[in-house]
């Protein structure tokens, strides 16, 4: 067997074709083999075009969760996720996401919370700058996942409004009573490594200097220095912005997709409007991030 360092040298570059979704962002690239090594230079590529495109679908058989792992790598540094009970086996890095509909009509805890739009892990002081999501199973029909443009979304309020915002603080925590529905449960561990946090409520992106308006429907509690009422009008005013269609694209799965797109510009949410019993499996990694500035 070749070790990984040989394996790196004998890495080739592949010849990529990033195709735009046709939507606000969001591009789909065609060409990458995910079964082989990334040299530099496709890396580099496929990091230019997720800050271009701020989503990028990269269609692929299914992959096992060791592989999962080395394709988000291409992205970033891979970090273990908090619900003990989704990751698998060995892998703290690869989470194993459940959102198949029961006859009861309920289904995972986290996958009912995830049709409210939301932004992955704002609950932590350094929340994952990137997520990987890649279909394992899907149902025939159904289980679009819907994302956001956070750029648009705060290039498009009344300057008044950003006036308002800007400089801004809001409080994150696992629950808020502004959410619709529960989260997962945690372990007295899981309590004790997710403490309240505060972030700006809008955000510089680190890498393209641009602004962003940071939301979160179930983690966002309240703006700091407002009394309750005031905050809550405030965030449901930016939330029925974030509503508009025009800020949306949605991705209909196709069997082996993996899908990373930017947390920090972007938020999500799926249609859980699919057969009951129909198996919809994810694996899901997260990447490595700053604090939101
Ligand atoms: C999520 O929001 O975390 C899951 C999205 C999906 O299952 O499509």
């Amino acid at each position: 067997m070749p070790d990984t360092a040989s394996l790196a040298l004998e890495a080739q570059p592949q010849t990529l074709r990033i195709v735009p979704t046709g939507g606000p962002f969001g591009a789909r690239v065609e060409g990458l083999d995910r079964t082989r090594p990334c040299d530099a230079a496709t890396r580099a590529a496929l990091n230019r075009a997720f800050l271009d495109h701020q989503l990028l679908v990269l269609p692929g058989a299914p992959m096992t969760p060791a592989q999962m792992r080395d394709t988000s790598a291409i992205f970033g540094e891979v970090v273990p996720q908090l619900l003990r009970y989704k990751r698998v086996g060995e892998l703290p890095e690869v989470s194993r996401m459940e959102s198949t509909l029961k006859a009861d009509g309920t289904t995972d805890k986290t996958a009912i919370r995830a049709e409210t739009w939301h932004t992955d892990d704002s609950y932590m002081a350094a929340p994952a700058k990137g997520t990987v999501l890649h279909a394992l199973q899907i149902p025939s029909r159904g289980g679009t996942t819907w994302f956001c443009d956070m750029y648009g979304v705060y290039a498009a309020l009344p300057a008044a409004t950003r006036r308002r915002i800007d400089g801004r603080k809001a409080v994150h925590a696992y629950d808020t009573v502004r959410a619709i529905n529960r989260p997962s449960a945690r372990t007295p561990q899981e309590i004790a490594e997710t403490p309240d946090v505060v972030h700006p409520l809008v955000r510089t992106h680190p890498e393209t200097g641009r602004k962003a308006l940071y939301l979160n429907f179930n983690r966002l509690d309240r703006i700091l220095d407002m009394e309750r009422a005031e905050s809550d009008a405030l965030l449901d005013e930016l939330a029925d912005v974030a509503r508009q269609p025009r800020f949306h694209y949605g991705h209909r799965w196709t069997l082996g997709d993996a899908v990373v797109w930017d947390n920090r510009c972007l938020m999500h949410r799926v249609d859980v409007d699919y057969p009951v019993g129909e198996e919809r499996i994810m694996l899901r990694t997260l990447l490595r991030g700053d604090r939101p500035a």
